[in-house]
């Protein structure tokens, strides 16, 4: 294959990129947005085997290593949880991380298979490119690693706060840029893993600080690190395919993690020094009443079946107690005795970007009833209930009303204007950000202790 055809098929792989991103922004078109990625990446893949001069040695080498990534990812797609996934992505970018070191430390060892230079004469924009990407490359992977054991629950979701934080990793940040100019300079090898070293520990120092709330942000940040790598390592290779899906990757996940910091109210800044969201649920030290009234299935089913509007605000907890067919056949029922029955889905609600939008598609809800935070926040004063099924923190009204609150500022759904809400999940404890919820203990809220499977089967059942 000509390396101008082989150009124009990256081109056009890099086009499918873009098409699949473009159908992942909607449920409806997401499917066809997933097949447009897998295209793209089999023509990649093809194509850059087609210009592979590794001898059949080599060649086989490649296939065994795509059978065995592909199998083991095959294996882990299927089996994950829904609730695991933005833990998975965490661990999948840490390869990413570790796979632009490895080609780096390749292309240092062994410069003239891929045509740029000999040892000891590898030209200075490659070497400056290597080791960009190798230097985040390393970032990304410790830092993967510890958001992966953080969201696994395997380290404390709490932000380690060392003294000197800042200091520390400014010159760490300073020390690799001096370094990467001796490596330019005297492409030293020694140089080349003090580079690898000090960036492995700086993905650990800058990760550490910051708290479980701000987690999924971060990892959407690592997935634009994770990109930025692959381009340096695509300049590195001359890899048409690598720098096109790297930059999107790195553009894509960049504007991501800016839209979830605009959902939480979080500006980039101090999501990236860290600190917020370890704390446990607050002290009641203030004056509010914390008398909740309590209510069955049967006293929820009585008030929906009576209902004229009904809308439902799913959250975290009914991920976790998978409740969304049982959700979707209470909806059908109230349909059928002439109740309007809308969603309602908060920007950052569950655990990672379009979380309840899954799920609710899963159950097959109609896209036609589920409407966004600020298409729906001014129906909640006609709706009669307000369903809140295992969401906490995005009705949390604290965030609207109280300046002192870690959440004040971040949009919230309005549930507190319906005529009555109704709150389903297990206990009084608190969210994702460790804060109490004042809506518990207001005059129209009742709350239905309980799994929330069980509970809106249990309210099905008295409907019926
Ligand atoms: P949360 O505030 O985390 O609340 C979920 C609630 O579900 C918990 O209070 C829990 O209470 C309840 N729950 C758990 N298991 C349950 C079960 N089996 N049955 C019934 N209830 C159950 O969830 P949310 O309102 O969806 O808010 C999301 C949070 O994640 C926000 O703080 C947001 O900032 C953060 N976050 C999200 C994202 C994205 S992109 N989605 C990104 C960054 C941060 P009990 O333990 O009492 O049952």
């Amino acid at each position: 294959m000509t390396p101008g055809f082989a150009a124009f098929l990256y081109l056009v792989s890099g086009v499918l990129f873009i098409l699949a991103l473009r159908g992942l922004s909607h449920p409806t078109t997401s499917r066809q947005g997933n097949i447009y990625g897998m295209v793209g990446m089999g023509l990649a893949i093809v194509t850059t085997l087609t210009l592979t001069s590794a001898g059949w040695g080599g060649f086989l080498l490649i296939i065994v290593g795509i059978a065995l990534g592909g199998g083991v990812g095959a294996y882990v797609a299927r089996k994950i949880a829904m609730t695991a996934m933005p833990q998975l992505v965490a661990a999948f970018h840490s390869l990413v991380g570790l796979a632009a070191v490895m080609v780096a430390a390749a292309a240092i060892y062994a410069p003239s298979s891929f045509g740029i230079g000999a040892v000891g004469e590898i030209h200075a924009q490659a070497l400056i490119e290597m080791s960009i990407g190798v230097a985040i490359g390393a970032i990304t992977f410790t830092g993967s690693i510890i958001a992966f054991l953080k969201l696994d629950g395997r380290m404390s979701g709490k932000p380690i706060m060392l003294p000197m934080r800042h200091a520390l990793n400014a010159g760490l940040g300073i020390a690799i840029v001096v370094l990467v100019a001796v490596l330019v300079a005297t492409e030293s090898h020694g140089v080349f893993w003090l580079i690898v070293i000090l960036s492995l520990a700086l993905g650990v120092l800058i990760i550490i600080p910051i708290g479980g709330a701000d987690m999924p942000v971060v990892v959407s940040m690592l997935n634009s690190y994770s990109g930025w790598a692959a381009a340096g390592i695509g300049f590195t290779l001359g890899n048409l395919a690598l720098i096109i899906t790297g930059a999107l990757v790195g553009s894509s996940g960049a504007i991501l993690s800016y839209i979830m910091c605009k959902g939480m109210n979080r500006s980039f800044i101090s999501v990236i020094l860290g600190g917020f969201g370890g704390e446990t649920a607050a002290a009641a030290d203030d004056d509010i009443d914390r008398s909740v009234k309590l209510g069955s299935a049967e006293d929820a089913a009585f008030l929906m079946s009576n209902a004229s509007k009904v809308i439902i605000v799913p959250g975290y907890g009914m991920a976790v107690a998978q409740a969304q067919h049982a959700l979707r056949e209470l909806a059908d029922l109230l349909k059928e005795k002439d109740v309007e029955v809308k969603y309602a889905i908060h920007p950052v609600a569950g655990r990672m970007p379009g979380h309840m939008n899954v799920l609710l598609a899963e159950a097959n809800v109609p896209y036609d009833e589920v409407f966004e935070l600020e298409d729906i926040n001014s129906e909640f004063a006609q709706a009669d209930v307000a369903y809140v099924i295992g969401a906490n923190d995005v009705t949390n009204p604290a965030a609207r009303d109280d300046p002192s609150s870690p959440i004040y500022g971040m949009p919230i759904l309005d549930v507190d204007k319906a005529k009555t809400c109704l709150f389903v999940k297990r206990s009084l404890g608190s969210g994702y950000a460790g804060i109490d919820n004042t809506l518990f203990y207001k005059d129209g809220t009742m709350m239905l202790l309980g799994d929330a499977k069980k509970m809106t089967e249990d309210i099905v059942k008295s409907i019926d």
